[in-house]
């Protein structure tokens, strides 16, 4: 048996171990002393030149409100926030990006977004949601919308009260995870380009729900439950629309005839859509807006520069008119009229007369 040398060496390596470890453990208790000392307060950013504050994963049960009521932004995400109400946002009506996600929102008082009238985005995902607020498709800028991940079981009915065509000019909405079954009627919504529509069981998903989204551009339909035919038949409807489609179920896109030929007695002529017409119409008007104003601005921009180049043209002429007849009064030897000033022989009033109006003064001399 061989007995253990005592080494001294080991026994002060050991001590050394000994003694990181204790003075790491007092470190960390002494950071972890701090962070709870630290009274949690939302942090003052300055984001794009705009007041915004960072108040995400504080515990926050309310909405703080002692904050700088002219803030822009506002990240409220990872809190335990429960309910909204007309008094949360009543400071803040000039918030243009609202962060609430990931909160366990149930109730939002009716009325706690009106008078966010500055309002562009608004993420209100992973919440105890059942309806969205129908004020929000009120707001007059609000141009992104995230909702995805609450179980809005209650949103359809909520929308009947609402009309329509919305004010709000959505561009981005998000729905995903949502246990919607067929998709919302929002009325004609010209501006969505992009639409998230994942993971949710849609059985009753027809092309003809797309039709007051006549500018859909994305389409996320990933983990969807849309039966094949009415599938591919929206496919080929909404690409023949330019809507890239993501996430798209592999029969979808049928690739054989065989594939084609199972949903080919489905297929009969869309009906003339009046929702999607509708939702045109309001494109082209505001593209002949447009046109119509850069038309002004045109015209208004070449009658300015005429008036500038024409009185720029005037001013030459006028320098040089003064210049010749200066140089014509000093030439040596010409014959000219000697007098610079003229003394109107009959009036006693205007008696001198500048040499500008000479050839009038020597005519009436005559
Ligand atoms: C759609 O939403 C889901 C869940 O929020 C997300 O994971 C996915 O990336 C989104 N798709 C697109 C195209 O943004
Ligand atoms: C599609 O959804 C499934 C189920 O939610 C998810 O696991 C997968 O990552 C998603 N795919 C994409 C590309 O987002």
């Amino acid at each position: 048996m061989i007995q253990p040398k005592f080494n001294g060496d080991r026994v002060l390596l050991a001590l050394g171990a000994l003694i990181t470890l204790t003075l790491s453990f007092a470190n960390g208790f002494a950071t972890l002393a701090t962070e709870l000392d630290r009274p949690m307060r939302c942090q003052l950013e300055r984001t794009y030149r705009m007041v915004g504050y960072n108040c995400a994963n504080l515990n926050l049960k309310e909405i703080p409100q002692t904050l700088k009521s002219n803030l822009q932004i506002l990240d409220l995400s990872f809190n335990r926030i429960r309910d909204l109400n007309k008094q949360s946002f009543a400071r803040y009506t000039d918030v243009k990006y609202l962060y609430l996600f990931e909160n366990m929102i149930q109730n939002i008082e009716e009325d706690t977004f009106t008078e966010l009238t500055g309002l562009e985005a608004l993420d209100l995902s992973s919440n105890a949601l059942k309806s969205v607020p129908v004020e929000i498709f009120r707001l007059p800028l609000l141009r992104n919308l995230y909702v995805s991940n609450n179980a809005l079981h209650d949103l359809e009915e909520d929308l009947m009260l609402l009309d329509k065509p919305i004010r709000a000019p959505i561009q981005i909405l998000n729905m995903a995870d949502c246990w919607l079954t067929k998709l919302p009627n929002f009325g004609i919504l010209p501006d969505l380009w992009q639409l998230n529509i994942s993971s949710n069981p849609m059985t009753e998903l027809t092309v003809e729900q797309f039709s007051p989204m006549c500018n859909l551009r994305s389409l996320d339909l990933n983990n969807t439950q849309i039966p094949i035919c009415a599938c591919q038949t929206m496919t080929t409807e909404l690409t023949a629309r330019r809507t890239k489609i993501l996430n798209n179920h592999p029969h979808c896109t049928p690739l054989f005839a065989s594939e084609q030929s199972i949903c080919a007695q489905d297929v009969s002529p869309a009906p003339p859509n009046t929702d999607f017409q509708q939702c045109m119409d309001v494109r082209n008007s505001r593209i002949l807006d447009t046109k119509a104003k850069t038309a002004w601005f045109k015209i208004s921009l070449g009658v300015l520069t005429c008036i500038v180049v024409f009185s720029l043209i005037l001013c030459y002429f006028h320098k040089r008119n003064v210049k010749s007849m200066k140089d014509n009064n000093n030439k040596p030897g010409k014959i000219s009229v000697p007098i610079h000033r003229v003394m109107v022989p009959s009036g006693d009033e205007l008696p001198i007369v500048e040499n500008g109006n000479r050839d009038k003064l020597i005519h009436n001399c005559d």
